[in-house]
């Protein structure tokens, strides 16, 4: 069973997320196990200290060695190795592709690592002597890892098989690669081979727009061929209206220039 430990200094501030929703229910159900330590444990001395002064100086303060690497000792004794990955602002930028091959991995090597920082984060040593990973949420600084620790678990938890109600919906969501679905991949419209999306593993488009009931809300009507039940007609929409809203949005993402040129051509017969 895929197995996430994580090494933090405020576990009380993990554990009730882990319980709720999708992951204390993926818990309850024997689809994940998780374990949050806190690395204050393995101090020392009488003050339990966890961090030290930089060499060099600079203001704040880094998180010792010792510790994170006794603690890391203690749970691989007891488990086996793990893949170690550090929450870093330095690291690599967490994206859905990277939760989709952490997701993939668990297959061989079920157990990962999370360590959350603080402070001005880790003495680099241990990082080295470990062969972390690091991963960024993103560019911009936290106080502390565990809510990036959190979001990796929660992103890779939802891909693996039953953790979700619905297999199909982790498919459909924005950033997610591989074929969508095979009525996506059939009913592709004038284009096919364009409009499946996405068509390789590197690109990925933002989830389409949604509605439910009540049909009209507020004066706003939801699209009617989403009532219309032709499914055909309803992928083709939903395929270029996902990649209108990429355009529009995250053009970045639309690495293949034939895509744009598909996302402007639909949108211009839609006008
Ligand atoms: C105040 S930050 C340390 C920032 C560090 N001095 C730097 O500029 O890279 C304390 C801890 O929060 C976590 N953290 C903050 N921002 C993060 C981000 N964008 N991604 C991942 N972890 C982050 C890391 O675990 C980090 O060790």
């Amino acid at each position: 069973m895929p197995f996430f430990a994580i090494l933090s200094l405020f576990p009380e501030a993990i554990e009730p997320y882990l319980g709720a929703s999708i992951l204390g229910s993926a818990r309850e159900r024997g689809l994940l196990r998780t374990q949050v330590i806190d690395f204050r444990d393995f101090t020392r001395d009488r003050h339990r200290t966890v961090d030290d002064r930089p060499f060099g100086g600079g203001p704040g303060m880094l998180l010792r060695a010792e510790p994170i690497a006794e603690c890391i000792e203690w749970l691989e004794a007891r488990h086996g190795a793990f893949r170690r990955i550090a929450l870093c602002p330095s690291g690599r930028v967490f994206r859905q592709t990277y939760a989709a091959e952490l997701a993939a991995d668990l297959v061989h090597s079920p157990r990962v690592l999370l360590l959350a920082g603080r402070y001005e984060g880790f003495d680099e040593r241990v990082l080295e002597a470990f062969d972390f990973e690091r991963i960024s949420l993103g560019d911009f600084v936290l106080a502390g890892g565990e809510l990036p620790a959190l979001c990796v678990v929660e992103a890779v938890a939802r891909l693996l098989p039953g953790v979700l109600g619905h297999e199909e919906s982790a498919r459909q969501d924005s950033f997610a690669t591989g074929s969508k679905s095979p009525a996506a991949e059939n009913g592709a419209g004038a284009e096919p081979g364009l409009a499946e999306r996405p068509a390789s593993t590197t690109e990925s488009v933002l989830d389409t727009p949604h509605y439910t009931r009540p049909r009209t809300w507020r004066g706003r009507e939801a699209p009617a061929v989403l009532l219309s039940g032709n499914h055909g007609q309803i992928e083709r929409w939903r395929t270029a209206a996902a990649l209108e809203r990429t355009r529009e949005r995250r053009p970045d993402l639309l690495t293949d220039p034939r895509r744009s040129a598909a996302a402007e051509r639909r949108r211009d017969v839609q006008h």
